[in-house]
């Protein structure tokens, strides 16, 4: 199911160069592309992404260290942190702030992106992943975006290979969204654009770029399907039977930030994973009626 994905970001150019802040690095390909068995650290491991990623990792033969608070591995207070990265070869970031209030979002990715970079360093990582948002430039006014593009900063210019994937919004948030539009029972949402993605692909690719040469740059990812935000909801409240009403409001936003059509959905050459919404509406149907 992922192999149209995978042929599209899978390249492996014989040299690979690096501008980062710690200055232009240069690898032979053979010393950064891990075909073989590697360890790896999965930040956030057990989170909707993390859980899939490690899993599928663990599958192809590989360590693969899940750390997350509730393994022992705190990358905001650096507990465990030096220690499960000795030895590793790639460390993926698909960790989350526990709180998307601004302040606390911005101490949080500042916090462990420079805990995770140190430790990146003193270890000789060769490659460092992370998993952020398409639109992330373009939702500035948002406390949590905000949050988000100072990572990527951070690691843009941290001194070691890395690779920045920009995923569109999860399927698994339209929920999240629903409620955080809704009042009394109607859910009030902005008539906005939206091209989301399945977890499990997003996992998928992530497994492959951990594989692959860093891309020292930032890669889009988004799902097949491109509709209006109402759209994707209400077939998301009619699969459950959820009596909520959408209405289309004249004001747009995205949690707060101005947004438009544009905001949310990919530049033309992103990646497009395979999963359409109506398939993985009638697995996740399927799976609560078993
Ligand atoms: N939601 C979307 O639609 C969307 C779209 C594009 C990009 N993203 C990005 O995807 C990333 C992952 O989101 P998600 O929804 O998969 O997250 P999630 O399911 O909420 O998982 C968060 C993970 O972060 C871990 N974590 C929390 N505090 C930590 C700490 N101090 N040190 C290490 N790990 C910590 C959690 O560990 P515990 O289980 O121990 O608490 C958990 O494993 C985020 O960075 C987000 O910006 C999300």
């Amino acid at each position: 199911m992922h192999r149209d994905i995978m042929a599209q970001i899978f390249f492996v150019p014989a040299v690979v160069s690096c501008h980062t802040g710690g200055g232009h690095l240069v690898m032979q390909a053979d010393t950064c592309i891990g075909d073989m068995d590697m360890k790896i650290v999965v930040i956030g491991g057990t989170g909707l992404i993390g859980r899939p990623l490690v899993g599928l990792l663990r599958a192809e033969g590989h360590e693969v260290v899940a750390a997350s608070p509730s393994t022992g591995i705190d990358a905001l207070t650096g507990a465990g942190l030096a220690q499960a990265l000795t030895d590793a070869a790639v460390v993926v970031d698909v960790s989350n702030a526990p709180s998307f209030e601004d302040a606390a979002a911005l101490a949080f990715f500042r916090g462990t992106t420079t805990n995770l970079l140190k430790a990146a360093r003193d270890a000789e990582v060769r490659h460092v992943i992370a998993l952020s948002g398409v639109g992330t430039d373009r939702l500035q006014a948002s406390g949590y975006f905000r949050a988000k593009l100072a990572q990527e900063q951070l690691i843009s210019a941290g001194g070691t290979p890395y690779t920045i994937i920009r995923a569109t919004q999860f399927f698994e948030f339209l929920s999240t969204i629903a409620d955080g539009y809704t009042r009394d029972d109607t859910v009030y949402l902005p008539g906005i654009a939206l091209q989301p993605v399945a977890a499990a692909d997003v996992s998928a690719l992530l497994a492959e770029i951990v594989k692959a040469a860093p891309a020292c740059g930032i890669i889009e990812v988004a799902g097949p399907e491109r509709a209006p935000l109402a759209e994707f909801t209400a077939s998301w409240l009619g699969a459950r039977d959820d009596p909520r009403q959408i209405s289309v409001t004249a004001e747009h936003d995205y949690f707060g930030a101005p947004a438009d059509d544009r905001s949310l959905v990919p530049d033309e050459n992103s990646r497009i994973a395979p999963t359409r919404f109506d398939e993985w509406l009638a697995a996740q149907t399927q799976e609560s009626a078993a």
